[in-house]
């Protein structure tokens, strides 16, 4: 089974990136995880989506041969970070190659939310019809205070976080399964 993962933070330290990085070794056996390179799709523009830069058709490609799509990300100003959108709208243009796609959401901040708004907001636009990714339900991963959560190898250590992802992974394999 193939993920792959996009994470919304483009920084060098992302508590976010530090997550996905932690699951994608937690999760080897469980599936092939990929952390595909976002950061490197230029500003989507709607004049070049028919003849687009090749490695926006190299992106859409693995999301498109992905049996899954996880995300991981920040919340910035109440919503998800524009450079996560930005690739959003790339994926739901000429082959959606979201739709249809199980979709599971995790977002760390250090506050006490644990970007609960921004992943309302991500239900939201996956929901919407030049998208319709299969988001699952429930399973809602807000963790908050994640500064105090991971350690310096940027290794997950909250006892409790850590059972609840490896949860909401097993419900997301399954739901996988399903829907196919
Ligand atoms: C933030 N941050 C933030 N946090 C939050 O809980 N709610 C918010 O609305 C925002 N807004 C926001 C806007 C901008 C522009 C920045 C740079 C930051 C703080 C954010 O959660 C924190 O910087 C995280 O560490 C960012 O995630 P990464 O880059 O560590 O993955």
């Amino acid at each position: 089974m193939k993920i792959a993962v996009l994470v919304g933070s483009n920084r060098k330290e992302s508590l976010n990136k530090k997550l996905a990085v932690y699951m994608q070794n937690r999760y080897q056996k469980t599936a092939e995880i990929e952390i595909l390179p976002i950061e490197k799709l230029p500003m989507y523009n709607q004049d070049d989506e028919l003849t687009p830069p090749e490695i926006v058709t190299e992106i859409k490609k693995k999301v498109a041969e992905s049996d899954g799509v996880l995300f991981v990300t920040p919340e910035y100003n109440h919503s998800i970070p524009a450079f996560l959108k930005n690739a959003i709208d790339w994926f739901s243009r000429v082959d959606k190659v979201l739709a249809g796609k199980p979709v599971m959401i995790v977002g760390s901040s250090p506050g006490v939310l644990g970007t609960a708004r921004a992943q309302m907001h991500l239900r939201q636009i996956l929901n919407s019809p030049g998208i319709s990714a299969l988001t699952l339900p429930g399973n809602e991963v807000f963790i908050g205070a994640v500064h105090e959560k991971l350690n310096e190898s940027g290794n997950l250590v909250h006892e409790p976080t850590i059972q609840f992802i490896d949860t909401v992974i097993e419900n997301y394999i399954n739901w996988i399964k399903k829907t196919k």
